[in-house]
């Protein structure tokens, strides 16, 4: 229907239109039939896609998505008030058309999670959509081969190994120089600053030297060209993406073989390359450059999205800046404490309310390989399920007002458990990166406030507006163009000695 729709809109006015413009031209004639087949051909396709299977399982679909799109645009601009919307419509699970002839199966209840842990639920869907950027990594694989990857590439991501590693001191000097440079400059843009940050953190992890650092993120963005879906783009894009990819292995390749060559394990990177399965054979070369390369992939938009996401609340709240200011007065090393697990930082606490408000990744998907019991019902075989951690994070009972950004809520509640750390997924493939991720944030905003506190300085948005709203594809992400800029704190008090609110500091 929607195509026959669009063929008669489209194409009889175009074919009226131009038979007025330019009736004797023969080949513009030709051109316009050939164009009409094109478009027809394509119309029909996408539409034939639209309609989609059939919604399995007895499932109801969602009202209100729009011809070809779907709920595509809802997604995009309203992703938790779709969520919520479907729930209060049809109970925890109902189907949305996510763009073309992609039907998923939303699950919105926090029991959900459980499927993550199925032996059923696959994640074939990554390399099903996503082959050039995540086919072969740890994202993309199931069961035992994702197992035997897994456990041998773990170690160095352990809260211990990390802090032995070179991570924290890398994750220091990246944002302290980056925020010296901050101060030095009249007003920034807090979204591609936290970007390029955790670009360059991810890639001094990887081990690539700084002077080299321009030309790695310049082949890295021209890779991500490949995250536009396969099926939509095998054109000459594609393939300049696929190039950057192959320039990116080839140097991850020869670092792997240095490090082989060495033996070191000191440092992540190291670790990584050494790492062994369970027969105590060396990975697989091509396994370690590809885990490799994913782990710029996983851990840079994210991590600089929540960081980005944080700084907007802090800037736009002196009584944030307050306690954040007076948790530093006294502390030595920033990054002991930052990896310290027995002790729960304000800083943290910003950070985690940040992913909490604005997960970066704010579903987790998974393909039916066979029947799944979830809550009485039966999910069929080969349905795509959707598991929107950004509603899990927004459950009223368990987040009182759930759309305030409120960083007590991680002070007063005990260690985090499955729900409060669903940002970072749940199962088998639950974010390698956690740790890194949690003391990247932490240590960022640790010193931001000192930079604060030092330099009697308060941290501003040039607009002055609220708190931006996100925009949710591919991850949650701020607008843009937001600026931001230090000013002298003459106006405040809250860096003067006798300043109280130390509740946090050195606890
Ligand atoms: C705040 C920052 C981060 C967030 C919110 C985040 C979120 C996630 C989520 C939701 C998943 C699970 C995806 C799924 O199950 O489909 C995941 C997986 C993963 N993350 Fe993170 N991540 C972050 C930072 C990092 C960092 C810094 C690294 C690496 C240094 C990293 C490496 C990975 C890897 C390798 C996986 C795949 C694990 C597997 O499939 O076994 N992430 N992450």
């Amino acid at each position: 229907m929607v195509a026959r729709v669009a063929s008669r809109l489209s194409l009889g006015g175009f074919r009226q239109m131009h038979a007025q413009r330019h009736a004797p031209a023969d080949h513009a004639q030709s051109l316009a039939a050939a164009v009409r087949r094109v478009t027809t051909r394509s119309l029909q396709k996408l539409a034939s896609r639209t309609s989609g299977p059939e919604p399995a399982g007895g499932f109801p679909v969602l009202e209100g998505g729009l011809p070809v799109i779907g709920h595509l645009y809802e997604m995009y601009r309203s992703f938790p008030e779709l969520c919520a919307r479907g729930a209060a419509a049809h109970g925890p699970n109902f189907y949305i058309e996510a763009g073309p002839g992609v039907r998923q199966l939303m699950c919105t209840a926090p029991t959900a999670l459980q499927v993550l842990k199925h032996s059923a639920a696959s994640t074939s869907f990554y390399a099903e959509g996503f082959s050039a950027l995540l086919e072969g990594t740890l994202f993309a694989l199931d069961g035992d081969e994702h197992r035997g990857v897994r456990q041998a590439i773990t170690p160095p991501f352990t809260p211990q190994r990390v802090r032995r590693s070179d991570v924290v001191s890398i994750v220091v000097d990246a944002h302290r120089r980056r925020i010296d440079s901050w101060l030095r400059r009249r007003e920034f843009d807090v979204v591609t600053e936290t970007r390029e940050i955790a670009l360059e953190i991810i890639f001094r992890i990887l081990g690539v030297p700084p002077v080299h650092l321009p030309q790695w993120e310049r082949q890295y963005n021209r890779y991500l060209v490949a995250g536009l879906p396969a099926n939509v783009l095998k054109g000459p894009l594609y393939w300049y993406a696929i190039r950057a990819r192959t320039w990116i292995d080839e140097h991850l390749g020869a670092m792997v073989d240095e490090l082989r060559a060495s033996g070191d394990g000191s440092t992540l990177a190291g670790a990584m390359a050494n790492a062994r399965g369970e027969d105590g054979r060396l990975l697989e070369r091509d396994a370690a450059v590809r885990n490799l390369r994913v782990l710029v992939f996983a851990g840079h938009e994210t991590t600089a999205s929540a960081i980005a996401w944080s700084t907007l609340h802090l800037a736009s709240s002196n009584e944030l800046q307050q306690r954040a200011v007076a948790e530093v007065q006294g502390m030595d090393d920033l990054g002991a404490v930052a990896t310290d697990g027995a002790r729960f930082t304000f800083a943290e606490a910003m950070f985690r309310e940040a992913l909490r408000l604005y997960p970066p990744v704010h579903s987790v998907i998974r393909r039916a390989r066979g029947p799944i019991d979830l809550d009485g019902a039966t999910i069929p075989e080969n349905t795509l399920v959707n598991i929107p951690i950004v509603h899990l994070l927004r459950e009223p009972a368990r987040f009182p007002n759930p759309g305030r950004f409120d960083a007590d809520r991680w002070i007063e509640r005990p260690r985090p458990g499955t729900v409060e750390t669903a940002m970072f997924g749940g199962g088998p493939h639950f974010c390698l990166g956690y740790h890194i991720a949690i003391t990247e944030g932490t240590l960022f905003n640790l010193l931001l406030a000192r930079a604060l506190h030092r330099n009697k300085l308060v941290l501003e948005r040039v607009d002055d507006g609220p708190v931006p709203t996100p925009t949710y594809l591919p991850l949650t992400h701020p607008p843009r163009n937001t600026m931001m800029r230090f000013v002298p704190s003459s106006r405040n008090d809250f860096h003067s000695e006798g300043f109280e609110h130390a509740r946090y500091a050195d606890q």
